[in-house]
């Protein structure tokens, strides 16, 4: 059985590994730490299969800016399932519960950077078309916003920043 939680800080060291180990060098697990270090992690959620942990998934804050104006929204990054475990379904459930209690709290917008053929599922679509831009080299199909609130897109648009850690991956 599937179960995904918020994180607690007992999670914290099979987080690190889970991260290091699916994405196959230190950058995200090290991401994770300094987010959560500062209090940037906005929401923070493990995927159990069976009562082991063996997913992650974290959402932090960004701005979307232009000129003076800014608009608020979530960044989804990082998310991670460990090798043995992916394809059955605990990204899924990742990414869907986290849209929902972001949702409910009230959040709007949510950016990923990530696989074209997998967040559209989710309600994502590229954001570039929309006015909202992430760094020029990024195709189009690769950076994607989902609205969460009916009309949250209604005139935002802009230049995408996360947090000041995402620059050290
Ligand atoms: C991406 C990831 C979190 C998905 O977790 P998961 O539990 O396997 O996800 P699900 O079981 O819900 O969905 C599997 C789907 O993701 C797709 N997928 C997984 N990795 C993918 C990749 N690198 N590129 C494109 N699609 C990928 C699978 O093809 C499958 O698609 P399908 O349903 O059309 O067959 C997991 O594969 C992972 O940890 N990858 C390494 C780290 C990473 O790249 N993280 C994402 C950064 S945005």
């Amino acid at each position: 059985m599937i179960t995904v939680r918020i994180e607690r800080p007992e999670d914290y060291p099979i987080v690190r590994k889970i991260n290091a180990i699916a994405f196959e060098r230190p950058n995200e697990a090290d991401l994770v730490d300094a987010l959560r270090r500062r209090g940037a992690a906005l929401l923070s959620l493990v995927g159990e299969k069976d009562g082991r942990v063996v997913g992650h998934i974290l959402f932090s804050p960004v701005a979307i800016r232009s000129g003076q104006q800014e608009f608020p929204a979530v960044g989804l990054a990082p998310m991670a399932v460990l090798p043995n475990y992916q394809g059955h379904g605990i990204g899924k459930a990742l990414v869907q519960t986290g849209l929902e209690q972001l949702k409910q709290a009230g959040h709007g917008l949510v950016v990923v950077l990530g696989h074209k053929n997998y967040y559209p599922r989710f309600g994502f679509r590229p954001a570039r078309p929309l006015g909202i831009e992430y760094q020029t080299g990024i195709p189009d199909e690769y950076f994607l916003v989902a609205e969460l609130l009916p009309g949250a897109l209604s005139g935002v648009h802009g230049q995408v920043h996360f947090q000041p850690e995402f620059s050290a991956v």
